[in-house]
């Protein structure tokens, strides 16, 4: 198992290298010197992020027969989150440096660089000079309405810094106006924001990013059990992803370091080329948000048990993970370099991301032998057109095959198709109508009826 502090920047160099040459992940407004804390996803990134959305979505509110989805909205109420404790509460250490005018989190100094040279932890130079630690907000504020004035406190509202809140906020009309008892669910994917003092690790701690959450409401005595139950559902969506558990670490988060609404937490964490890290938190979070929600707004947040006839605060189990933070753990993960052998008998190195299919950007690769041969281009471009409402394909006819193959290895496209001289029936009436289909990961080739294509695909990418 590896330690804590076991990293390998080598690696998460290569692996930024590649994400920004074939646009899975650009640094916002780049052009203009960066958004610090803020991330672009690119054209191949986009499709990632949206297929672990789609995955989370499908196996946490499509396939349960207790979970809601809702999509709240990311401007806040102020009072929503006064009552929750954030507005005023919510905040990290941080110290200055009156040298070199940086700022640091507290609690994390050993991880970071100072501004002096030869640069080492903030604190270790001669001449660092810290100040005490004083709390700094990590909430980030705007104003509401063309009349506000800069100092009108009504107007302010908050950008979301979890999107739980608005699953608290709503649980009751959730509850009211569908037929759903306890124990259930209401899961919500979307941003949030923090005014992080050090955003770092590439996206791993950003000031926008998103979130996957559920809040899981129960009964009092079932809280502990179903804390347990969601970390074990957790586990098993993480190797469905790709991130097999070997690489994962529960953390059992001891007494006096969860937060204070928390009787048992659980973090998820995995081994970042960076460290390991945590993906997502199991917090058992009693009666206390719905609590707080009920004496803030005066309004009745009970629920009502037609069974027992009791009434009482519903209390809640939170898996909350970091869409960011797993799509960059996918990427880590699928990143693999391998020494082969290619059609010229050189030795090269292949670069491939081994993405599971179902996370792939690219699903399958369609590629004309010859690009001048009308017929192999006709045959492709109509595999294309029937398989794309089904999934992403790419066309690509430029350089020889082999070239084409690296090209998709680099991305993670599970399968390459190839229309040749074989699948216009010019070596014989076996092969007539046949394609060629290339594997990624084994390189080992088979072929297969064109109108099988569909299916065998549909079968191997969900
Ligand atoms: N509702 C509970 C909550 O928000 P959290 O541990 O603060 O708990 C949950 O956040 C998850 O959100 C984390 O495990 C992480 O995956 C993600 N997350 C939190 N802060 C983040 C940041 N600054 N950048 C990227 N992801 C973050």
């Amino acid at each position: 198992m590896a330690n804590k502090d076991t990293t390998d920047p080598v690696r998460m160099e290569k692996i930024v290298s590649l994400c920004k040459r074939r646009g899975f992940i650009f640094q916002s407004a780049e052009l203009y010197g960066g958004l610090n804390g803020c991330w672009d996803y690119g054209p191949l990134g986009a499709e990632l992020k949206r297929n672990l959305k789609d995955y989370w979505w499908r196996k946490t509110v499509q396939e349960r027969d207790d979970v809601l989805g809702m999509d709240g909205s990311i401007l806040t109420h102020q009072d929503v989150l006064k009552a929750s404790g954030h507005v005023g509460g919510f905040s990290d250490p941080m110290v200055d440096c009156k040298t070199c005018k940086g700022r640091f989190r507290a609690d994390n100094l050993e991880n970071l660089e100072c501004g002096q040279k030869p640069s080492c932890k903030p604190g270790d130079h001669k001449n660092c000079e810290l100040t005490e630690p004083r709390a700094f907000d990590l909430m980030l504020s705007t104003k509401l309405g063309a009349l506000a004035s800069d100092n009108d406190p009504k107007a302010v509202a908050y950008l979301r810094p979890e999107t739980a809140q608005s699953i608290f906020v709503q649980y009751k009309n959730v509850l009211d106006s569908n037929r759903i008892k306890l124990p259930f669910g209401i899961a919500q994917i979307g941003k949030s924001f923090r005014n992080e003092i050090n955003p770092r690790n590439y996206t791993f701690r950003s000031r926008e990013f998103e979130q996957m959450e559920i809040e899981f409401f129960c009964r009092p005595e079932d809280g502990m059990r179903l804390t347990e139950e969601w970390l074990q559902t957790r586990l098993d969506f993480y190797g469905e992803i790709g991130v097999p558990r070997e690489k994962l670490h529960i953390l059992d988060v001891p007494d006096g370091e969860r937060a204070h609404y928390s009787k048992k937490t659980y973090d998820i964490e995995y081994e970042f080329p960076f460290g390991i890290q945590e993906l997502e938190g199991v917090a058992y979070r009693t009666d206390y948000d719905i609590g707080k929600h009920q004496g803030a707004s005066g309004k009745n947040l009970e629920y009502f048990d037609e069974e027992t006839k009791e009434r009482f605060i519903p209390h809640v189990v939170e898996p909350s993970a970091g869409c960011d933070r797993t799509v960059l753990a996918v990427i880590c993960e699928a990143f693999d370099e391998e020494e082969i052998t290619n059609e010229k008998g050189k030795s090269e190195t292949r670069t491939v991301m081994r993405f599971v299919p179902r996370m792939a950007p690219i699903k399958v690769g369609i590629f004309p032998l010859l690009k001048k041969n009308e017929e192999q281009v006709r045959i492709c471009k109509e595999i294309q057109k029937s398989l794309q409402p089904w999934m992403t394909v790419f066309y690509d006819d430029g350089g020889a095959v082999g070239r084409r193959y690296r090209r998709q290895d680099e991305v993670g496209t599970p399968f390459c198709v190839t229309v040749d001289f074989d699948t216009l029936g010019e070596n014989g009436d076996d092969t007539k109508g046949t394609v060629t289909i290339r594997h990624r990961d084994s390189m080992e080739q088979e072929r297969l009826p064109v109108e099988a294509l569909l299916p065998w695909l549909l079968e191997r990418i969900r």
